[in-house]
This record gives structure tokens, C-alpha cells and sequence, in this order.
């Protein structure tokens, strides 16, 4: 799957509501995306698919008959047409993930990150990511940091992955049903260590899922 990284503009909002809502529990008070959008405290950025017609004819043709329903393509074909169809609505591109970023003293702030679930497990949400640590470095400042759910186990391996610490909870966080806040912070990214780590694991995406055009 070929996938791009850029701002987002005010025609990815509506798929990216639908992201966030199908990844976030129905008490989570949404971004004001179109509100922030032009910030310059803030940045958003998505992901999108960039070869999406191609990825349908190879699965049309590669799908097993019967065993469509459990095969890898047919989960993506899924996922495909179900960017397909908003992306149609707004004529955009089709949108696959996305991740807000506040700009708060010397920290890069993460507030959301989600990818579409039909479309995970694909490194798009490394992407994002990687993304997110290029625009820390591009606005000069020293370490990104997020809250994450004690139970989200799978966005804490991949904030581990990129050096992520954990250096506090915060009790009773979330809303809906009061769970405890992990917060996990980067070592300083100026430093040698973090660098070469950085450089080290985006080497590795992109030798695992080719390159991609990036536009923070
Ligand atoms: C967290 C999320 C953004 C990850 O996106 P993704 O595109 O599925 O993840 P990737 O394919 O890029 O995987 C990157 C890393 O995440 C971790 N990871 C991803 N899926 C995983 C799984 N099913 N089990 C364990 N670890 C997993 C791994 O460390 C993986 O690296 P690896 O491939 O080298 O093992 C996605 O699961 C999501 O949108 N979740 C719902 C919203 C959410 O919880 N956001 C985080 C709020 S703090």
C-alpha cells in the first residue's frame, strides 16, 4: 500500500472525524479541527493512501473466492472502500490516519493519533509518528510527549519503540470510565542517542515499507 504524509487541510476533516470517532470512545471531547487547523501552536497531519485504485484491481484479482472474507486483501479492499466512499464524498484525498500535535514550551504535544482500523497494522501509525518527531525538530523543540491509557498496550509498544518514557500517570484521566493516564515523554531529542536512534528506526520503515513523500 503506497501511503503520503502532509498537513492536514480543511477537506480531510470529515474523514478525519470519522476516524476519530471510530478509534476514541463515544465520551471523548472531540478536536475543533476546523478551529485549529491555521493555528501555529498546533499542527495536524495525515496520512493518506496515494495508490487506491491500484490496491483494488490487485485485490479483486488476488482475493481467493470463499476465503475472501478471511484473507488479508479482502480486509483491505475493506478498508479501502470504506476511504473510498467519504474520500468520494469530498472529493479529497482518502485519508488513513491522523495525529494532532500541540506546540506547548519545549515539548511537542500529541493529543490524538488514530489510524482507520480496517487499515492497521501497516505502519501507518509509525508514520504518523515519524511525522510527529520530524516536526518537533522543525520547530526547534526538545522532547514530544503524550497521555495514553494504562490499558492501550498497543500505542505504548509503539511510543516505546521511539523512546518513549514513561514518567508519570494521571489518575482517573479519562471520562468515560476514570482510568488512569500513562504519560510517556521522549529523552531529549537533540541528543546524540536520540538522534541516532531516530535515524536508525525511520531507516528501518523505510526499508520495510518503502519510501514515502512527506510534507510536514
Ligand atoms: C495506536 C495506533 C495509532 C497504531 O497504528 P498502526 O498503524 O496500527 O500501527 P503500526 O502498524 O504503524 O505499528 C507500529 C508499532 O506499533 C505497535 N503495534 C501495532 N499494532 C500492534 C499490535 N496489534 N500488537 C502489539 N503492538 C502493535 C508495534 O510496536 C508496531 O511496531 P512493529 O510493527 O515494529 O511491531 C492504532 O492502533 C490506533 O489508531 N488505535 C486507536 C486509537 C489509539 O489508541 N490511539 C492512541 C491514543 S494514545
Amino acid at each position: 500500500m503506497e501511503v503520503a504524509l502532509r498537513r492536514m487541510r480543511s477537506e480531510d476533516i470529515s474523514q478525519v472525524i470519522e476516524i476519530e470517532h471510530e478509534a476514541f470512545s463515544p465520551g471523548w471531547v472531540g478536536t475543533q479541527f476546523r478551529r485549529e487547523l491555521n493555528s501555529r501552536h498546533c499542527r495536524f497531519l495525515v496520512a493518506y493512501l496515494t495508490n487506491v485504485e491500484q490496491i483494488e484491481t490487485e485485490a479483486e484479482l488476488t482475493a481467493p473466492g470463499d476465503q475472501a472474507d478471511s484473507s488479508m486483501w479482502a480486509r483491505m479492499v475493506r478498508g479501502v472502500r470504506s476511504v473510498f466512499g467519504s474520500a468520494g464524498d469530498g472529493g479529497g484525498d482518502p485519508i488513513a490516519g491522523y495525529v494532532g500535535i500541540w506546540f506547548q514550551g519545549d515539548q511537542a504535544h500529541i493529543t490524538e493519533i488514530a489510524v482507520r482500523e480496517s487499515l492497521r497494522g501497516q505502519g501507518i501509525g509509525e508514520l504518523l509518528l515519524i511525522g510527529t518527531v520530524r516536526a518537533a525538530y522543525q520547530q526547534g523543540l526538545e522532547e514530544v510527549t503524550l497521555e495514553a491509557r494504562v490499558s492501550n498496550f498497543i500505542a505504548q509498544r509503539l511510543y516505546d519503540k521511539y523512546g518513549f518514557n514513561e514518567v508519570g500517570i494521571r489518575k482517573n484521566y479519562y471520562a468515560d470510565n476514570r482510568e488512569d493516564a500513562v504519560i510517556m515523554t521522549t529523552d531529549r531529542i537533540h541528543t546524540n542517542a536520540y538522534r541516532e536512534k531516530f535515524t536508525g528506526l525511520q531507516d528501518r520503515f523505510f526499508e520495510r515499507y518503502g519510501d514515502v513523500e512527506m510534507e510536514i
